[in-house]
């Protein structure tokens, strides 16, 4: 729901945020063109938003076991349309998914909270040759997400059932490196930290981190600050909405915020 303060936040962001230009690290410009700004068409990307639009009239409903930040109820009925609507990854988001995958050529790839499996399957989409596992511990929504997963006809992912307490360690371990890894679990400050903290021995010099909804709760906020200035963080770049993390030390120690020069032509 957008509110007062979730306006002051996103006022505040565009108020401070830089354009591409501020950065002439060919990494980063390289980023902006590719992932951040990339408008070129994709078949893949077509495809999966359309699977998203017909899952948003999909009335089936879903017994969902919540465990994440903001939910009120350990069990809902809910309809695989509204999960479409509210927690999957809308077109954005996954667009900067794909890229990330896509531009890095990542071959191991986790992600926190598969949900429906759209963001699994934007990360999947990018490279074939990739191996995608996502965690997922609602066990109905785990099954849903499989399905959609298969339907689609992407073989490179796996969904695994389990709360991430149970799941997470043993799975990094089976991965034995983290090339990408999409955190987009639960939304809370000591699940963010404490998630990070289980991932971190897998993480290497090139690996990258996305955390989604850093803006969503003063927790998450929190985290990402912490995260950021973080002694093993040499670039942050946060988009708003996401905010993503680096590790190589040839890149510049710098923490960015970035929007598009469209948004704010007077600061080119
Ligand atoms: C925002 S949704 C994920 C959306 C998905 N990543 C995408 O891109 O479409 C978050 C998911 O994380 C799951 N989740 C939250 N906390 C969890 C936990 N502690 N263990 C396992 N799954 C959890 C929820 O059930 C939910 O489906």
């Amino acid at each position: 729901m957008i509110n007062f303060q979730t306006l002051r936040k996103a006022f505040g962001f565009y108020l401070s945020a830089d354009t591409p230009s501020k950065s002439q690290h060919s990494f980063i410009q390289e980023l902006c063109k590719e992932v951040f700004f990339n408008k070129r068409n994709y078949y893949a990307l077509d495809k999966i938003d359309t699977l998203r639009d017909h899952l948003k009239r999909n009335t089936s409903k879903i017994q969902h076991q919540d465990f994440g930040a903001g939910s009120h109820y350990k069990t809902k009925e809910k309809t695989i349309a509204s999960f479409a609507k509210t927690s999957a990854s809308d077109k954005y988001k996954g667009q900067v998914l794909f890229h990330f995958a896509r531009h890095l050529n990542a071959q191991h790839i986790l992600e926190l909270g598969t949900n429906l499996g759209l963001g699994a399957a934007y990360l999947a989409s990018a490279n074939s040759n990739s191996n995608v596992k996502s965690l997922e511990g609602c066990p109905n929504l785990s099954e849903v997400a499989r399905k959609i997963i298969k339907s689609a006809k992407i073989i490179n992912t796996e969904i695994i059932a389990g709360q991430f307490s149970d799941t997470l360690r043993r799975t990094c371990q089976s991965m034995k490196k983290i090339d990408l890894a999409f955190i987009d679990g639960d939304h809370s400050y000591d699940s963010t930290i404490g998630n990070y903290k289980t991932i971190q021995p897998f993480l290497y010099k090139n690996s990258v981190v996305i955390f989604d909804d850093i803006y969503w709760s003063e927790g998450m906020t929190k985290a990402w600050n912490e995260i950021k200035e973080s002694k093993e963080v040499v670039l942050s770049i946060d988009i708003y909405r996401m905010g993503i993390v680096f590790f190589d030390d040839k890149l510049p120690d710098e923490n960015l915020k970035l929007i598009s020069s469209k948004l704010t032509p007077w600061r080119i």
